[in-house]
């Protein structure tokens, strides 16, 4: 199917009135934006897009729909709002129409697919949800009677069409339909119930604000907990004459020093430069460039404070960090633990998110003829 043939109508012209609140509810601020902007996104891709609104909102809805949505003015009814849109249509080689209530912002892109899917056979398809409670009358706050629930279904959008068989049926139609089902069914077309979505719901009561704000701020935190960014580090210094080398920020005797623009603690550097990684923000270098003498001898510190300050200034706290230095000597193990602790003060965290390791070249390589020692690290991110 050619998606260019595809319109997607989103009728938004009533006046929301059951909701109160003001403004007509598919105006007002869901999750900081309007309803009707997560509507629009929820259907972006899958056709050319038909916003219908009320005269009163074109300003607001010029707003929203800029380059995305064409605007047409609605009707006294919601069938007026589709049959406008509809000859709006007209001749413009669209194929198939889905219809779809702007009060629905929760509507799957699945589920529209699906829908556009069943017109290969039938002339229209929409969703349902069988009815499964047990229906009653009632007056006065009484039950006066039951009815069987047999093959009734609870009706949602977006309604599909072939789209000259439902323009000819809105045409023909006297007015008055609660949806386009059923004005096909009064022309006589053939429309196929494709299963519906629980969460698919009309914004209709006010209470139904506040239940849709919390469904997005869970399904916000389900998003955080899957943004995890990770960044490695490395760095390498070489031996000079001395009598300590500073690695993860404490300071180690040793029977030489490492040689370095800063106080060369290789380790602090491997573990900032995962962070900067991680945030894509470049190395220390970039942040703290060695051409410049003010950071001549500085302590490291310095360094991995800001990256940890970066990184909440993103949204992110470190989920961990593990480090691991490369030399023969001197000896890590009986200082790690205070490495550990020195780093995660340094980085606001407790100790158990930091990990310091080491290992010997087995006398192989640079590190293993001890002309200097190397340091990887990396970090782990998660939105905060
Ligand atoms: N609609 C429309 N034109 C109308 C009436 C309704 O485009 N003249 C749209 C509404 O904006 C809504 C959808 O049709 O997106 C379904 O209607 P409903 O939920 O009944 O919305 P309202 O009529 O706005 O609300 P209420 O009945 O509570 O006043
Ligand atoms: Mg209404």
């Amino acid at each position: 199917m050619d998606l260019r043939q595809v319109a997607v109508i989103v009728v938004a012209a009533g006046r929301g009135t059951r909701a109160g609140g003001g403004l007509p509810k598919q105006w007002r601020d869901l999750a900081g934006r309007p309803v009707l902007a997560h509507t629009l996104q929820a259907l972006q891709g899958i056709g050319r897009q038909i916003l219908v609104v009320h005269p009163d909102d074109m300003a607001r809805a010029l707003d929203l729909a800029q380059g995305t949505a064409v605007l047409v003015a609605g009707g006294d009814t919601r069938a007026d709002s589709v049959r406008n849109a509809l000859e709006s249509l007209d001749g413009s080689g669209v194929t198939r129409v889905l219809i779809h209530d702007g009060a629905r912002p929760f509507v799957g892109r699945a589920l529209a697919l699906r829908i556009l899917g069943a017109l290969d056979a039938h002339q229209g398809a929409a969703p349902a949800l069988a009815v499964t409670d047990a229906l009653w009358l009632g007056e006065g706050g009484r039950v006066t009677g039951t009815r069987p629930r047999d093959g009734l279904y609870r009706a949602q959008t977006p309604q599909g069409f072939r789209f000259p068989e439902i323009l000819a049926a809105h045409r023909a139609h006297p007015g008055g339909a609660a949806d386009d089902v059923e004005v096909a069914l009064a022309a006589g077309l053939d429309v196929a119930i494709v299963e519906g979505e629980e969460g698919n719901i009309k914004l209709t009561w006010p209470g139904d604000f506040a239940q849709a704000e919390d469904r997005l701020a869970e399904a916000r935190l389900k998003g955080a907990a899957m943004d995890v960014r990770l960044g490695n580090g490395y760095d390498v210094h070489a031996f000079t004459a001395g009598d300590h080398v500073t690695l993860c920020g404490v300071r180690v005797p040793h029977d030489r020093a490492l040689l370095g623009h800063s106080d060369a603690d290789v380790a602090m550097h491997a573990l900032t430069d995962a962070i900067y990684g991680a945030l894509a923000e470049g190395d220390i270098g970039r942040h703290f460039p060695p051409s410049d003498p003010q950071w001549k001898g500085a302590a490291s510190e310095i360094f991995l404070a800001h990256a940890a300050e970066r990184l909440r200034a993103r949204g992110y706290r470190l989920a961990n960090a593990d480090v691991t230095i490369v030399c023969e000597r001197p000896k890590i193990g009986p200082h790690a633990a205070a490495m550990q602790a020195a780093l995660a003060r340094i980085l606001g965290v407790e100790p158990g998110r930091v990990s310091v390791k080491a290992t010997t070249s087995e006398r192989l390589g640079f590190t293993g003829r001890e002309e200097g020692i190397a340091a990887l690290a990396t970090a782990a991110l998660v939105a905060a």
